[in-house]
């Protein structure tokens, strides 16, 4: 049974009309007292809210509504319904635990998704504990993730949970831990699988580009548009949409990719008619985002609307015990590559290997160990070789031949060099040079540099 809450009747009425034609049962009640009373007595499977009632116009009656009901089904997910002006209100809610809000007036299809949604996530998740318990066969596809480590098989537990919904999920992590791997792992599980994986890297577009690559446009749209571009919202359609480094987006764009989110509609660049889109949104950053939102860098409106369901990547260092498999894993993976025979460890060096602190995880470690092997060429590898290149990639560079050159020269090379002992990795890039990481992209586009 879907429970609706509110005390404008036309929109119980009209709610109740949609749910019902869905087939789905309904209870409509208009007062915070029944709705207690209803809660009290039967489970809904879902809730949907109104966050003021005639009462007052603050919404502490909404809030206060929804913790109890928080207190008496904890599992029930709940969806508040707001108007524009309140979306701070809808913030404090979904604080107070709820699984969604939208925004009166409402589109009926963006609301019938996100009710889905909210009954797929709970249902799985009631579905997976009884999975558990009769012990069945494991249907997720894990692929290249290396690690047994409790915090590993905690982050692979949750995105098995909410893979095959259409929840919105957040990857943190600092830079190297893998991300991009668990991104596309919550794809290949999801219903969407067959569909395309768009990776943006919200990082490397500039604000003024921002709108024709996410939303493409129409042949002389603008000065430079001398032919159609498709968007990458358009190219995700019906699949999934990775947007990396998010905590990257300035104020206007995080703006434009938040209507898209909350309408699921966009315009293309000199073409006024909206488009639907049906994209599943998967996020990542090594930014802290909620310190971002306190500090007013990044909406939290769209904070929330990114992150249904947050997966937090340990560094690699608080999972130690997966470096030997990680090793390897990597070390095979380049012997085949190479067509080399097998190579070998010494305990000696996977114990060097465990110790070592790794501020660019998995990714330092992937590059030490390649390097390494190749540089050394032998069948067993000792401490001392993996030391050898350890030690070489701290020392400080110079740059051979540098009188002769321009300034230009000069920095295009100094990219160059970083982007090769970082293994492209733009945030310790970007570190390393001394420049933000959207002056580093910046820069690349503007010496040609591909990556
Ligand atoms: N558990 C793992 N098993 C095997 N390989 C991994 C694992 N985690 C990460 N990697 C590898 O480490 C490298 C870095 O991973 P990835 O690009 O996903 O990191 P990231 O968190 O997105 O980093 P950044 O923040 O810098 O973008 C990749 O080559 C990836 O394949
Ligand atoms: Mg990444």
């Amino acid at each position: 049974m879907i429970l609706i809450i509110d005390d404008d009747s036309s929109i119980r009425t009209s709610l109740s009309f949609m749910l019902k034609r869905a087939k789905y049962d309904v209870q409509a009640v208009a007062s915070p007292k029944e709705a207690m009373a209803v809660v009290r007595s039967v489970e809904p499977e879902l809730i949907l809210m109104d966050m003021n009632f005639s009462l007052t116009t603050s919404g502490d009656e909404g809030i206060t509504l929804l913790k109890q009901v928080k207190i008496f089904r904890p599992e029930v997910p709940v969806i508040l319904m707001t108007a524009w002006g309140s979306i701070d209100l809808a913030v404090k809610g979904m604080q107070a635990g709820a699984f969604d809000f939208i925004t009166k007036p409402w589109n009926n299809a963006a609301l019938m998704l996100r009710i889905e949604t909210a009954l797929e996530l709970n249902g799985k998740k009631k579905e997976e504990e009884e999975e558990e318990v009769s012990k069945n066969g494991d249907t997720f596809d894990r692929s290249a993730i290396i690690g047994k480590s409790k915090a590993l098989m905690d982050v692979l537990a949750t995105i098995k949970r909410i893979c095959r919904t259409n929840a919105s999920v957040l990857i943190t992590g600092e830079s190297g831990t893998g991300k991009e791997l668990i991104a596309e792992a919550v794809h290949r599980n999801s219903p969407r699988a067959k569909k395309p994986f768009v990776k943006v890297n919200l990082g490397g577009i500039s604000q003024s580009l921002f709108e024709s690559e996410m939303f493409g446009h129409k042949k002389g749209a603008f000065t430079d548009a001398s032919s159609d571009r498709v968007g990458r919202f358009e190219l995700a359609d019906k699949g999934t949409i990775f947007l990396d480094e998010i905590g990257d987006l300035d104020m206007s764009c995080q703006v434009k990719l938040l209507r898209v989110l909350q309408e699921q509609t966009f315009e293309v660049l000199g073409d006024s008619r909206p488009r639907k889109v049906d994209i599943r949104v998967v996020s990542a950053t090594n930014a802290n985002l909620q310190k971002m939102v306190q500090a007013h860098t990044f909406r939290e409106d769209l904070f929330y609307r990114i992150n249904l369901i947050t997966v937090h990547l340990p560094a690699l260092r608080e999972r130690r015990e997966d470096i030997p498999l990680l090793v390897r894993h990597f070390a095979n993976l380049q012997c085949q590559a190479n067509g080399l025979p097998k190579v070998d460890f010494t305990p000696e060096a996977m114990d060097y290997l465990k110790g070592l602190p790794y501020p660019g995880n998995i990714r330092e470690l992937k590059n030490l160990v390649e390097r390494t092997l190749l540089v050394s060429g032998k069948d067993t590898l000792d401490v001392e070789d993996f030391k050898a290149q350890n030690l070489q990639s701290a020392e400080p560079t110079t740059i051979q031949g540098i009188e002769g050159m321009t300034l230009e020269e000069t920095e295009r090379q100094r990219i160059l060099q970083a982007l090769a002992q970082y293994g492209n990795n733009m945030t310790q890039v970007a570190a390393a040079l001394g420049v933000s990481r959207p002056s580093l992209y910046r820069r690349l586009e503007k010496y040609n540099i591909e990556l």
